[in-house]
């Protein structure tokens, strides 16, 4: 298992259809400033070659510690810019998305410190050494180019044979996703390229932090939690169903009223185009109230941003859950399609 390793080539990049490790590390870096088109190639074309290279278990070039490098433990590293990369190559036409940035939200309660980037680098592994080994030889490698902006480490409950993990406030939570390698997830997740040729097999990442508030979740009853979600918190089942691969029933009424509340999360979220989601717990020190900062790295992946907004809006309108957590981070990147041998990282935007 520690040798184990994900293929870096491929028709989409690895770290998003790949199962899903243990543990992450999201980074985001922003340009320096005067680094043009020729300075991001170059960037672009060492991650290649430096993420190729520890994908496989081998060091990466000119690694200071290159007997770091031989336990992978499914090491992906999955590479995205922000809109600014595309001013700083001079084709901003080439952007993809409608927007630059997500747009604030009521709920929202930002900090700088958590949110934007004109680069983002997802690296997972199954095991957090392999992650901060990567970490560093590519922050290293970006140093003409690029500084970090933020670093936001998460993991995910260790469950045996593939269960749906549990999240901080003991939900199950992945129930109702894609099914990573079906049909669905295709077309939920990869861009077609119809819009962009270049963009076909990206894919759209929204990228979320956002505090829970335990001390005051956990003082709800077991089925006021319940209420909130829409679903059992033993089994995951909707409240409608018994098991939890049951499909919710959002007509159901008991006693003239709806079973699944109008203000539930999963009510709200349902719109009838899915996302992607592949979420972190973090748990980071110590709130100056003295409450322990723990949530969610809350990675969404689409094929097209307007999915996303659509729930995103409609959850900031109205979601039960919102009373116990807070968005505090916020990023939107465009995640560069896949590699064939012999080639590197967005290289068709430079043709
Ligand atoms: C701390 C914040 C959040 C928590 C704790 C949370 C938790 C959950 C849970 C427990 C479920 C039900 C199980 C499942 O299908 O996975 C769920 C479903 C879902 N959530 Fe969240 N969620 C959070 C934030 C968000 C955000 C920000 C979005 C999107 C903007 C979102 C979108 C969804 C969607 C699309 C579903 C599936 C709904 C369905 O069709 O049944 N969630 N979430």
């Amino acid at each position: 298992v520690a040798k184990a390793t994900v293929p870096f080539f491929g028709r989409v990049q690895a770290g998003v259809e790949t199962p899903q490790q243990r543990f992450a590390s999201f980074v985001a870096l922003n340009l320096r400033s005067g680094v043009g088109s020729e300075g991001v190639a170059r960037l672009l074309r060492l991650w290649t070659s430096d993420i190729s290279l520890l994908m496989a278990g081998r060091p990466a070039m000119g690694d200071a510690a290159p007997e770091l490098a031989d336990l992978p433990h499914r090491l992906t590293v999955t590479v995205g810019l922000g809109h600014a990369v595309f001013v700083a190559i001079a084709k901003p036409e080439l952007y993809p998305l409608s927007i630059k940035d997500l747009p604030g939200y009521s709920i929202d309660a930002l900090e700088s410190k958590w949110s934007g980037g004109d680069f983002v680098l997802q690296i997972c592994a199954d095991d957090q050494f392999a992650i901060s080994h990567a970490q560093n030889e590519l922050i290293k490698g970006a140093k003409p180019f690029a500084d970090v902006h933020w670093i936001q480490q998460g993991f995910v409950q260790h469950r045996p044979n593939g269960e749906t993990p549990r999240n901080l406030m003991g939900q199950l939570d992945g129930t109702d996703n894609p099914q990573p390698n079906s049909k669905d997830f295709s077309s939920v997740v990869w861009n077609d390229g119809k819009d962009f040729e270049w963009f076909a097999n990206g894919t759209v990442l929204a990228f979320r932090r956002i505090r829970m508030q335990l001390e005051t979740w956990e003082k709800l009853s077991p089925g006021a939690q319940e209420t909130v979600i829409g679903r059992n918190r033993t089994n995951g089942a909707p409240l409608t169903g018994t098991i939890e691969k049951d499909l919710p029933d959002f007509a159901a009424k008991k006693d003239g009223e709806l079973v699944i509340a109008p203000d539930a999360h999963i009510r709200r979220a349902s719109t009838g185009r899915n996302i992607f989601r592949r979420v972190f717990n973090y748990s980071d020190g110590v709130l100056s109230d003295g409450q322990a900062d723990v949530g969610l790295l809350f990675a969404a992946y689409q094929a097209e941003v307007e999915t996303f907004l659509e729930i995103q809006a409609r959850l900031a309108e109205s979601d039960a859950l919102n009373r116990w957590t807070v968005p505090i981070g916020s990023g939107l990147f465009v995640i560069l399609p896949g590699v064939q041998e012999g080639g590197w990282l967005g290289q068709s935007l430079f043709n």
